[in-house]
């Protein structure tokens, strides 16, 4: 089995989320299993030197974007058994961030267009490709309505994973001509219209082979008004072929009994490293050094989708208990501000770190004991899964990709690995933190038993990874 995938971002090289996680872990794993599997990529100017140095050129050649001749070229690198392929285009690429310019649409244009071409060029004629989000999600319809004279290309199927139906790449109709080189029929008789745009991701949905989303509760909930951000409708007509998979996490660097980042190692057979942990974590925080006060933990993007407006709304009153509150992240200005504003004013209880570390993230899963997750909508979410491997339980909005992998505490078995509130608001956010607490303070042996179970739990990308190979092979 041949799979290319496509993304715009991609872990070790440059990531912004969960995106760059799943494609930097997802074909590692598949290429042990008699798959072979390669990425194309587009070439950011954030790739790190110690790979850049390792780039090989291999093709370079033109496209066409509407009237447009850009250069195209591809660069081969490989890693762990995966080749990647990088397309370089110095002007649309070579800029510091990954997103958010105001030619987006056409960046991903060509980037599409580039990659198609690019399987020709180079010979690299893939049984299926994979593509992710709306950067990536014309290909399947590009395949079929612009390239399917293509002989090479006319086997290929195609998946689509949704990471987050909200990013869904809406653009004025003439892009279809202008950029991608082809008529507008499919925008006229509305099979990829949006309102009165073109939309990237719906087009992905209704031309993929097999949609999927990263959870199975996402994927029902997506065919819901309430989440599917206006493609519900076109989701519960093509719900034959959406599925939900969860994701994995790395395991080899998401473990505590080898994470270097931190000051002990610990398993679940022997927790004594992860008091070590505790103690180095109120230290670096400026926190007083108190091993019977839980630490309440938040690593995260500051964004509207995660919920911290009700953590807000919340945060003095749950200082007013013996609690100690630690935050690490960066995102929307209206709520790094507040936070910062809280911590000056709780200095002993409150530690706000408005910065993206990965090593103090790592030292954080560690030394916390309770992990903050109150998402309004999470597709899957990573951080949940790797607070539980370090035995920090998790305290979650019982939604999506939260609802499918933490077991909410049931107090009359004294079970679970996290603890759940159901109702989206502040006051049910605070029920399910107090019950943490409660157990935390009062019940230590059960608490034991909950971070045991919660850090045995598999989480690897192997069982995901089986889930994928499957739905590739229904389509062979
Ligand atoms: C997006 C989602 C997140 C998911 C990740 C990887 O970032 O918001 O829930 O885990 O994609 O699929």
């Amino acid at each position: 089995m041949k799979l290319l995938f496509a993304s715009a971002e991609c872990a070790p090289f440059f990531k912004t989320g969960g995106l760059g996680d799943v494609i930097g872990a997802l074909p590692k794993e598949l290429v042990k299993k008699d798959v072979e599997a390669a990425v194309v990529l587009p070439l950011h100017k954030s790739m790190p030197d110690k790979y850049r140095e390792r780039l090989e050129h291999i093709a370079s050649f033109s496209i066409d974007v509407g009237w447009r001749s850009q250069f195209c070229g591809v660069e081969r690198l490989e890693l762990d058994q995966v080749t990647y392929y990088f397309i370089d285009n110095l002007y649309y690429f070579n800029r510091d961030d990954l997103y958010g310019f105001y030619d987006d649409g056409e960046r991903f244009a060509f980037f599409q267009l580039a990659l198609i071409e690019m399987m020709e060029v180079i010979d690299y004629i893939p049984d299926i490709i994979h593509v992710h989000d709306f950067h990536t999600a014309m290909v399947p319809f590009l395949l079929k309505e612009k390239y399917h004279w293509v002989k090479a290309y006319q086997d290929i199927q195609t998946v689509l994973t949704i990471h987050n139906i909200e990013f869904q790449g809406r653009y004025h109709p003439e892009v279809l001509s202008d950029l991608f080189g082809v008529g507008d029929r499919k925008y006229q008789d509305g099979t990829i219209r949006f309102e009165d745009d073109i939309n990237f991701l719906k087009s992905g949905i209704v031309y993929a082979d097999k949609v999927n989303t990263v959870s199975h509760s996402y994927a029902r909930e997506i065919q819901t008004s309430e989440f599917g951000n206006g493609l519900e409708g076109i989701l519960r007509q093509e719900r034959q072929k959406l599925s939900g998979i969860v994701n994995g996490i790395d395991y080899d660097m998401n473990d505590p009994e080898t994470d270097p980042a931190l000051k002990l190692p610990y398993s679940a057979a022997d927790l004594t490293g992860k008091k070590a942990c505790k103690k180095e974590l109120q230290e670096i925080m400026g926190l007083p050094v108190k091993a019977d006060v839980p630490i309440i933990a938040v690593v995260s993007r500051l964004t509207h989708q995660k919920g911290f407006h009700l953590v807000l709304e919340e945060l003095e009153n749950l200082l007013q208990y013996d609690v100690q509150f630690v935050l690490l992240g960066t995102g929307d200005p209206s709520l790094e501000h507040p936070f910062q504003l809280v911590s000056e004013w709780y200095p002993n209880k409150c530690a706000v770190n408005i910065t993206f570390d990965v090593t103090l993230a790592q030292k954080i899963y560690a030394g916390a004991d309770i992990f903050l997750m109150p998402s309004k909508f999470e597709p899957c979410g990573l951080s949940q899964l790797i607070s539980m491997r370090y035995g920090t339980l998790p305290v979650i909005h019982e939604i999506g990709g939260l609802k499918d992998t933490v077991e909410p505490y049931n107090p009359i078995e004294k079970t679970g690995t996290g603890f759940g509130f159901s109702l989206f608001t502040p006051y049910y956010m605070m029920e399910a933190l107090k019950k943490a607490v409660h157990v935390f303070q009062e019940e230590q042996d059960v608490w034991e038993n909950l971070v045991q179970t919660a850090m045995v739990q598999d989480f690897s990308w192997e069982l995901s990874s089986d889930k994928y190979h499957l739905l590739y092979k229904e389509l062979l």
